[in-house]
């Protein structure tokens, strides 16, 4: 149909007969000439339609913007040149026009931003956008560097089941009725975890899948219902032989399609240090800022609201020094106190130091009050604060206390442009092995039910539940978690040791893992491994906060995909096959025949 891209057009084909085809991105009608700015993939060409072309004049008063056109005309040289486009010294003269296709009036113009509901809806025109086409192909180009350098190492490349038993990760699942079993349902992976492991046992030594996962939960920026990973198993390594694997291939793939070189050592950092620096799991080690612990300076006080958590073994009091900060209106502070109380403050206490050498008389507090000169020196000297700065600080229950002043960090640092632009990626490790949740009054595993405990013994295990810690490691970057794995449990008894400590009892296990227990029975090699969030590594190449800009066709945050209508009722034919009774919401209606 063309001979050439339109993007792609240079002067090598002056004077030569080019056929291009494309969209029309703009159109200017004048009196004696028309200048169509048509559009491909590869991107944008001038055609000019001259009034003596009475065929083609006539064509370019009846087509707008995104009309599908194929014209055919010489290349030549253009007098007026756009440097600001890649193809800005040449125009195609036309000869013919013709309309491959008309477009209706657009419901949003491609060229601003629309409203998210309408990209969702009209996704095909939100991918033709340049910005979004650009976006996607970034992820593409991850896919490929990745898929090349495993298969260059010899991973194997393996599909699991889609339609599969529960795997459990911390989220809800998707089920799917069975017909031909009433009342039977298969779960959709939230991830490939036990097929990979089973594959260690079945000898495939090394494994890789860019595997699509499947999570009904709560959904932001950078979660979505259905994802993709990219999911890696090893057989006999330890956890030094996946980070450095793994690090040089996310090295390779930054330098490949990001062009930036990532430090040559990822540092690595322990959860609680991570916790106490930084109140977060996944710390965005681009922002200098650090939290520090000041209960020892407030113990003796009255004032319950900071003693009573310094005090309490599970408490937990920490400032937050914002060099400048002092310059904080009321309003910026009111501000910061409402972000924090949404992770769980009760309130968030402030001092901003006017001058240092005044001691007392120099700062500007409405909780001065409440401390003596002790524990006033105690925070000041803590956070080194000078004159000039502000220091929030906190007080609650650790991990509260943890997530709103790892949140007021990062917020204060967005503010206040204190967010360096750099690339910094670390790992975080020892994790705790169980997280109690006090709603189920049982602990939870924090990884997953499969990740290897660091003590080895099963006894000291159950005798130390609470404070054991996992072999488990998550690589961060920029404040994203963008991988996470661990070195797996290859003894039958100590898989279903923990499954017992995390209230799973042994009928149950039987139940949900009585495979993966037996498959362990039979010469499991340990093994370990991790998967990567592609969506969450496509998104920060691509500069972009919501992973649903490099998903062709996201989810909302309500987890429907407006362009489909998905999800919708389903007719009472397919219901009644399914052995399926639906007690809420929409049914459809009439005799089910689709
Ligand atoms: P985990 O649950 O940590 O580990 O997931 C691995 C990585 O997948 C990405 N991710 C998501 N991305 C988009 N939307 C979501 N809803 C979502 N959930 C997770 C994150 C995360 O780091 N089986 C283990 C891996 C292992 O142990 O090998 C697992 O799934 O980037
Ligand atoms: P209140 O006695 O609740 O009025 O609080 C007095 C001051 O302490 C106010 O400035 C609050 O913002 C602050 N404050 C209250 N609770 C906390 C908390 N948990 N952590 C930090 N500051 C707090």
């Amino acid at each position: 149909m063309r001979t050439h891209y339109c993007g792609l057009i240079d002067e090598s084909l002056i004077g030569q007969t080019v056929t291009l085809c494309g969209w029309v991105n703009k159109i200017r009608l004048q009196a004696h000439v028309a200048f169509v700015d048509l559009r491909d993939h590869e991107g944008l060409a001038q055609v000019v339609i001259e009034r003596e072309n009475a065929g083609g004049f006539a064509v370019a008063s009846e087509i707008g913007n995104e009309y599908c056109l194929r014209v055919t005309g010489t290349l030549r040289k253009r007098i007026a040149v756009n440097d600001k486009l890649k193809t800005g010294t040449v125009e195609l003269l036309a000869e013919t026009v013709e309309i491959l296709n008309a477009a209706k009036d657009l419901p949003f113009a491609l060229h601003e931003n629309p409203n998210e509901d309408m990209r969702m809806t009209y996704r095909y025109l939100d991918l033709r956008r340049p910005e979004m086409q650009a976006m996607i192909r970034k992820r593409i180009r991850l896919v490929q560097v990745l898929r090349r350098y495993l298969d260059e190492r010899g991973f194997q490349d393996v599909e699991t089941p889609i339609l599969t038993k529960a795997t459990p990760e911390g989220a809800r699942d998707y089920l799917v009725p069975s017909r031909v079993h009433p009342g039977q349902f298969y779960a959709l992976p939230q991830s490939p975890q036990l097929f990979k492991q089973i594959l260690m046992v079945a000898g495939f030594d090394r494994y890789y899948q860019i595997a699509r996962c499947f999570r009904d939960e709560d959904l932001r920026a950078d979660r979505q219902p259905e994802f993709t990973q990219l999911d890696l198993e090893f057989a006999f390594v330890e956890e030094k032989d996946v980070q450095d694997f793994v690090e040089d291939l996310i090295r390779h793939v930054f330098r490949q399609v990001q062009g930036v070189e990532l430090e040559a050592t990822f540092p690595r950092m322990s959860w609680i240090e991570a916790m106490r620096r930084f109140g977060s799991d996944k710390p965005d080690l681009r922002i200098a800022l650090e939290l520090v612990d000041v209960a020892d300076a407030l113990k003796h006080l009255e004032f319950k609201v900071f003693a009573g958590p310094a005090n309490d073994p599970a408490g937990r009091v920490a400032a937050l020094r914002v060099p400048g900060g002092s310059t904080l209106s009321r309003k910026d502070i009111d501000g910061l106190t409402g972000y924090a109380s949404r992770y769980g403050a009760k309130g968030l206490a402030w001092l901003k130091v006017e001058d240092r050498a005044k001691g007392r008389d120099g700062i500007n507090s409405p909780v001065a009050k409440f401390l003596d000169d002790i524990a006033l020196d105690g925070v000041l000297t803590a956070t080194a604060a000078q004159t000039g700065d502000i220091v929030f600080f906190g007080a609650g229950a650790w991990k509260t206390v943890s997530d709103f002043m790892g949140a007021v960090r990062l917020k204060v640092a967005r503010d206040r442009g204190l967010v360096e632009d750099s690339w910094k990626p670390l790992w975080v490790t020892d994790f705790p092995m169980f997280e109690y949740a006090s709603e189920e009054q049982r602990y939870v595993a924090l990884h997953h039910p499969f990740t290897a405990p660091k003590i080895d013994d099963i006894a000291d295990l159950r005798a130390h539940a609470a404070t054991a810690v996992s072999r488990g490691y998550d690589m961060v970057l920029n404040g994203n978690e963008i991988g996470g794995g661990s070195i797996r449990i290859h003894r039958p008894d100590m898989q279903s040791a923990v499954f017992e400590l995390l209230g799973i009892g042994a009928e149950e296990a039987e139940a949900k893992f009585g495979f993966l227990l037996k498959a362990l029975k039979f010469g499991a090699p340990p093994h370990g491994g991790i998967a990567f969030g592609v969506d969450r590594i496509a998104a920060l190449m691509a500069g972009t906060e919501s992973i649903r800009d490099v998903i062709a066709f996201p989810k909302t945050t309500s987890a429907q995909d407006l362009m489909t209508d998905a999800p919708s009722p389903i007719a009472a034919a397919q219901l009644k096959e399914l052995h399926v009774l639906v007690t809420h919401g929409k049914r459809e209606t009439g005799n089910g025949e689709r």
